[in-house]
């Protein structure tokens, strides 16, 4: 993003847990075999594991999402089957501001970051505000898993299984006006827990937005968990998006509040530099950063000093799922 890095040379760990995909695969369906009508149970022990994952030193795992009730993602058509990122990869090379401008930076400090008890407050355009306890919102619909692949700004990529179930499910549920155009995405900022909450890189708290079309698109992942298990606090525990057609910094972490608006929402990004974060942030290899190109990236977990870099796809793959959100429209001018 808009700030480098402070150890250039920061190398990612040479994992030891490679998930070979039909080992992983195997993994899936006995999760999904584990999960068959147990959500009950799932909520008792989700506040075991939270208050286990809060206590974890870093680099323990914070535990199985199992006994929720996995599905079948009714979106597979868009699930990607590239190889999957290893966890290790994808749970210590993070964008979380919150903890520190370092990709290592969240792995290491995020664990005093509060999790339970937690809920999301809806506000706004709507006819059923209100705040919903997060025990809540994981009952609220079965449980998917959909590999999708998410693109970061910055020129990386990673493969990642995400565990939860489409956010139209949520906004249906409360009922938006006729004149909700827009849903905003406010997230943690915790002086107390979250140590570079206060710095000026950018405006806390860390907001993001959609169009309300592109919030109730179905691929749009309210997400709970990642491989199988709790998201890591530094993945956004413990719900975050995943908006998988646009870089990842759309993807707000640990969100406490979504709002429905009529007005284009400001977002953290662009306010820090508009020329270079606009409000769509739709994945396009054809639109450059101002300082970069976007026509190529490098996955996260594959890179070698000789790893040739991967094309970047339009829409980040997800064209025939998205494009007529957009169609008409100059996405120069909307970048
Ligand atoms: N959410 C919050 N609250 N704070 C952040 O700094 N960074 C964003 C996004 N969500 C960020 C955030 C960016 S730039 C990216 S690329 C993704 O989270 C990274 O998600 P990951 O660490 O799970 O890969």
């Amino acid at each position: 993003m808009l700030i480098k890095t402070r150890n250039q040379g920061f190398q990612h760990p040479v994992s030891s847990e490679i998930t070979n995909p039909a080992v992983y695969l195997e993994r899936r369906h006995i999760l999904k075999q584990l999960a068959t009508g147990v959500a009950g149970a799932a909520m008792a022990s989700w506040a075991a594991r939270q208050a286990m994952a809060q206590s974890s030193p870093w680099g323990s795992r914070p535990g199985k999402l199992a006994a929720l009730n996995f599905q079948t993602s009714k979106v597979d058509a868009a699930v990607t089957m590239e190889k999957v990122t290893p966890y290790k990869d994808a749970s210590t090379y993070n964008n979380f501001y919150e903890f520190g401008t370092d990709k290592a930076d969240p792995a290491v400090n995020a664990h005093t970051l509060k999790t339970s008890p937690w809920s999301v407050e809806i506000e706004g355009l709507v006819k059923k505000p209100g705040k919903w306890a997060l025990e809540d919102l994981l009952k609220l619909s079965p449980m998917e898993e959909r590999i999708y692949r998410l693109r970061c700004v910055e020129g990386w990529s990673m493969v990642v299984p995400w565990v939860g179930y489409s956010l139209a499910e949520l906004v249906k549920r409360v009922e938006p006006l006729g004149s909700a155009k827009y849903v905003e995405f406010v997230t943690l900022a915790d002086p107390k827990t979250m140590p570079f909450v206060g710095s000026r890189v950018l405006e806390w708290p860390y907001v993001e937005g959609l169009r309300l079309d592109e919030a109730m698109h179905p691929l749009t992942l309210l997400t709970f968990g990642m491989y199988g298990e709790v998201l890591p606090k530094q993945n956004g525990a413990p719900v975050r998006l995943i908006v998988p057609w646009k870089y990842g910094f759309k993807s707000g972490k640990s969100i406490v509040k979504i709002r429905f608006t009529e007005k284009q929402p400001g977002t953290a990004w662009n306010k820090a530099a508009a020329n270079e974060y606009g409000f769509y942030s739709n994945v396009n290899p054809n639109v450059d950063h101002p300082r970069w190109s976007q026509a190529t990236e490098r996955r996260i977990g594959e890179d070698g000093l000789f790893t040739k870099k991967r094309k970047t796809l339009m829409f980040n793959g997800y064209e025939a799922q998205v494009g007529q959100l957009y169609a008409g429209m100059d996405l120069k001018k909307f970048y």
